[in-house]
């Protein structure tokens, strides 16, 4: 049984971090809601308490009975966590005069401890709290103190609990992975042999006994995600996986028969279905984004759902979901928001089992599944593209002409991307084809054309984005080669905004 670290989740923004990194030491977690504690799992070896919105004196604070888990695993409670354990076991926690926010450092704590194990002198952490616990019962030990924060941590005297009243997980905390690991290894025996290669020796396993000799369908987009599910699918139950790769006629240029060409080299069973007609048929005079993607959707929908019909006795439909899209967040009003499924919508029309086999990985970790299966590495570092395409960077209404346009100009701007190597270095480019038209000189001729905005970000989850700061030289290639070869472009610009207050895609 794969053993694990189960990580309570008070709401805090930071508790997929905590995930993160307890992944990175190779040890498997699971984040759950704080009230769901999986009392009958026999392979938890230690709990963690992440942080909350709330301080313990509110009425609504999320609270658990400490009880059931005090004696029975070792337990780490970080900020509110800690807070929770001291409180509710006669401590005290109080407004913080100010938040304490930001940098701070351990001026002193207990180098005997096996929970600071290989800290370095006065060690730079992470403050990031409205309340501060100012004292702990008798038997509680301080181990720990900044400037500020006479109690930074503690652990209960002869038990296996701490509190540590920074953000061991964030990266500003620069011993955090250090602390995280002495609780996870030294302190709950975690063997970290959680790995690709075992993940997928497991997963195909699963799969195996899961599906039997049932017959799937996987809907492939050319991302990393579908087309990693469906080769993990394929090494499990090989031509009882029949895929299905539609092109709404808004996909990158030559997409289509590229990747198409990837997946027959990866010996997946794939359907490739042009439908390209009926999206621009159905797409036309349309301007409101949000009526485009519905059509879109929808289009994707009735295609999918009309080709996986024509394949009998299909059981299950399979999904590239990933864990980021299953994780239930808590609101700050304590409901549970389940997240969406990766293809929206298509689940409930068809009456298929679901086969998720990614929910459970990080896309860092998907990528690395996919590197061990041998799969290309254009395919796994591939950007992340939307669902509705290129419809949604053409502002106003869609035809096949500005189609053509648009993918003759991200082509160029992609293609330089890679060819100066700075592909990998930006999360996300593309170019946006812009409802204006301006004036321009060509020879001795005035011309009146379309506006294109370059778009590339850094990022790390799409959640928040900072304008990648690309070398001028490669801008001026690229503007002067996409005016030049893209007939029907007279003026490029790069968008410099941020998100927030931006978004990634203008539309
Ligand atoms: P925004 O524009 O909200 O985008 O900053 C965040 C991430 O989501 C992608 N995106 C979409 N993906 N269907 C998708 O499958 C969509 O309608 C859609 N809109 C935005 C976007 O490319 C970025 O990675």
């Amino acid at each position: 049984m794969q053993e694990k670290i189960i990580i309570l989740d008070f709401g805090s923004q930071t508790t997929q971090l905590i995930g993160r990194r307890i992944r990175e030491l190779n040890t498997y977690c699971e984040i759950v809601p704080y009230n769901k504690f999986p009392k009958e799992d026999k392979s938890v070896k230690g709990v963690i308490l992440s942080g909350s919105p709330f301080s313990v004196y509110d009425e609504k604070a999320f609270k658990i009975d400490l009880k059931e888990l005090r004696g029975k695993y070792p337990i780490l409670g970080i900020c509110y966590g800690a807070q929770f354990i001291a409180y509710t076991s006669g401590g005290n926690v109080e407004p913080a005069g100010s938040r304490e926010y930001g940098r701070a450092h351990l001026d002193s704590f207990d180098k005997e401890n096996v929970l600071f194990k290989g800290l370095k002198e006065h060690t730079q952490v992470w403050m990031s709290h409205g309340d501060t616990i100012t004292h702990i019962p008798e038997n509680f030990k301080k181990i720990a103190s900044t400037d500020k924060v006479e109690i930074a941590a503690y652990q209960i005297k002869n038990e296996q609990i701490w509190g540590v009243q920074f953000h061991p997980e964030v990266f500003h905390t620069e011993d955090g992975t250090q602390i995280l690991k002495n609780f996870v290894v030294d302190v709950c025996g975690c063997k970290q042999d959680w790995s690709a290669a075992s993940f997928i020796e497991t997963t195909v396993a699963q799969l195996k006994e899961q599906l039997g000799n049932d017959k799937v369908v996987l809907a492939l987009s050319g991302g990393v995600d579908s087309s990693v599910a469906a080769v993990l699918l394929n090494r499990a139950i090989g031509k009882n996986l029949a895929c299905v790769f539609v092109d709404h006629g808004m996909l990158r240029k030559n997409e289509f028969k590229n990747v198409m060409h990837d997946y027959e080299c990866l010996g997946l069973n794939v359907i490739g279905i042009d439908a390209s007609k009926k999206f621009f048929s159905e797409l036309a005079g349309v301007t409101e984004p949000e009526h485009k993607r519905k059509i879109i959707g929808k289009g994707f929908i009735d295609v999918f759902d009309e080709e996986a019909h024509k394949i009998k006795d299909v059981k299950w439909l399979a999904q590239g979901t990933i864990y980021p899209d299953c994780i239930e967040s808590l609101s700050i009003t304590g409901t549970v928001i389940k997240s969406h499924h990766n293809v929206g919508g298509l689940p409930e029309k068809m009456d298929l089992k679901l086969c998720e086999p990614l929910r459970l990985l990080f896309k860092d970790e998907v990528r690395r599944v996919g590197r061990e299966l041998g799969m290309p590495e254009h395919l796994i570092t591939r950007h992340p593209f939307p669902g509705p395409g290129l419809a949604v960077r053409i502002l106003g209404d869609i035809t096949p002409e500005k189609v053509r346009i648009l993918q003759d100009a991200d082509d160029i701007f992609i293609q330089g991307l890679r060819d100066w190597g700075l592909y990998d270095q930006v999360w996300q480019a593309g170019v946006i084809l812009l409802p204006v038209q301006s004036v321009g000189v060509m020879g001795d001729e005035r011309t009146y054309e379309r506006a294109v905005a370059l778009r590339a970000v850094t990022s790390t989850d799409a959640m928040t984005a900072d304008w990648a700061h690309l070398p001028y030289d490669f801008l001026g290639k690229v503007s002067n080669d996409i005016i030049n070869k893209v007939k029907g472009v007279n003026r490029v610009t790069y968008d410099i905004s941020s998100k927030p207050p931006s978004t990634i895609e203008w539309e």
